[in-house]
């Protein structure tokens, strides 16, 4: 028999350059990981109310859930409300390959995916700015006082050059650049981590808003050398961005470890990526050197690593994958 399944996905990201400052207003730019995805499949009509389900977790809840605060409830809710809808019956499954807490936009994911199935199941295409508001939200919920890059990057799955308060800039490198992302395998919680350099930025906004200039320069350094195609320029760069970081607190014993094996292993440059304190370090490699940097960090202690390949042409979107699909 036949089972109508409406299945929408969203990719994981990491961002390159710029995590932190950008929340007080310096640039960053992140690109998305297309082989780390986050799935939502909705079968309609099983059961007569919602029942959510997130196997990875092992949560299960019936619609309205109990506590009301859960972040997926609140993105169902304002999907709902978005659409000028408010009924939806039947199984919402949902399901992530991105490592949790690890700076890669699980969350930010895994609601993005949620919100493009509840639209599809009603019938529904949303734009990548709506899914991208309405993401935001959730967002607020998980990490406190979010930038917006997360839910950005992933509803339109390209680069972004990301400014707060202002429209995400899609832009391409003009040559294919390698990334190997380490999982240093120890979760950190974005919120906690932004609101600690919050507390640090209060404390001392003369030395933290220098920091944030200096890697906003840095930052759009790395924009003009993508798109003039230099990409071994681009390595110095995320060193000194990694350097700012660790200045901020924001580092740990692991991750320089990471970093250092990374750079020894021949990687052109090297940081952490995201919020810090564990989640992953990237390296920016010559293709040809990237299964030996990734091996050098597994021996460092990455727990995992992937390879993620970003290309000058535009990614086929998510968003342009078939949306009803039968399972047999
Ligand atoms: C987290 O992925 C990135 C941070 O810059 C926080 C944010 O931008 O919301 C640390």
């Amino acid at each position: 028999m036949n089972e109508r399944v409406y299945r929408a996905s969203a990719s994981a990201k990491v961002i390159l350059c710029g995590e932190h400052a950008v929340v007080y207003g310096s640039p960053a730019i992140a690109v998305p990981v297309s082989d780390l995805r986050a799935t939502a499949s909705f079968y309609p009509n099983q059961v007569d109310s919602l029942r959510v389900e997130l196997p990875d977790v092992g949560e299960a809840w019936i619609w309205p859930p109990e506590p009301d605060n859960h972040p997926l409830a609140l993105v169902i809710r304002e999907t709902l409300a978005h659409l000028g809808e408010d009924d939806l019956r039947g199984r919402l499954v949902v399901r992530s390959d991105i490592p949790i807490g690890g700076g890669m936009g699980s969350s930010a994911a895994v609601a993005t995916a949620v919100v493009r199935a509840v639209a599809r199941a009603l019938g529904h295409t949303l734009s990548p700015e709506e899914t991208s508001s309405l993401v935001y939200r959730a967002e607020e919920i998980w990490h406190g006082t979010p930038s917006g890059i997360d839910n950005t990057v992933i509803a339109y799955e390209r680069p972004v050059w990301f400014v707060r308060g202002q429209p995400p800039e899609p832009f391409y490198p003009a040559r294919s650049f390698t990334l190997v992302i380490a999982d240093s395998g120890v979760s950190a919680a974005t919120r906690e981590v932004v609101l600690d350099v919050r507390r640090r930025w209060e404390q001392d906004r003369p030395r933290y808003e220098a920091l944030f200039r200096a890697i906003g320069d840095l930052v759009r350094q790395v924009r003009r050398a993508l798109e003039a195609g230099e990409i071994e320029v681009v390595g110095p760069l995320l060193d000194e961005n990694q350097r700012h970081l660790a200045e901020m607190g924001v580092s740990s014993p692991l991750l320089e470890a990471l970093v250092a094996a990374a750079r020894a292993a021949g990687a052109l440059g090297a940081k952490l990526a995201g919020a810090g304190r564990g989640g992953n370090v990237i390296a920016l490699v010559r293709e040809a050197d990237a299964a030996r940097v990734a091996e050098a960090l597994r021996r460092a202690g990455a727990t995992r690593t992937f390879v993620t390949i970003v290309r000058p042409e535009p990614s086929s979107i998510a968003h342009a994958t078939p949306s009803v699909v039968s399972r047999s």
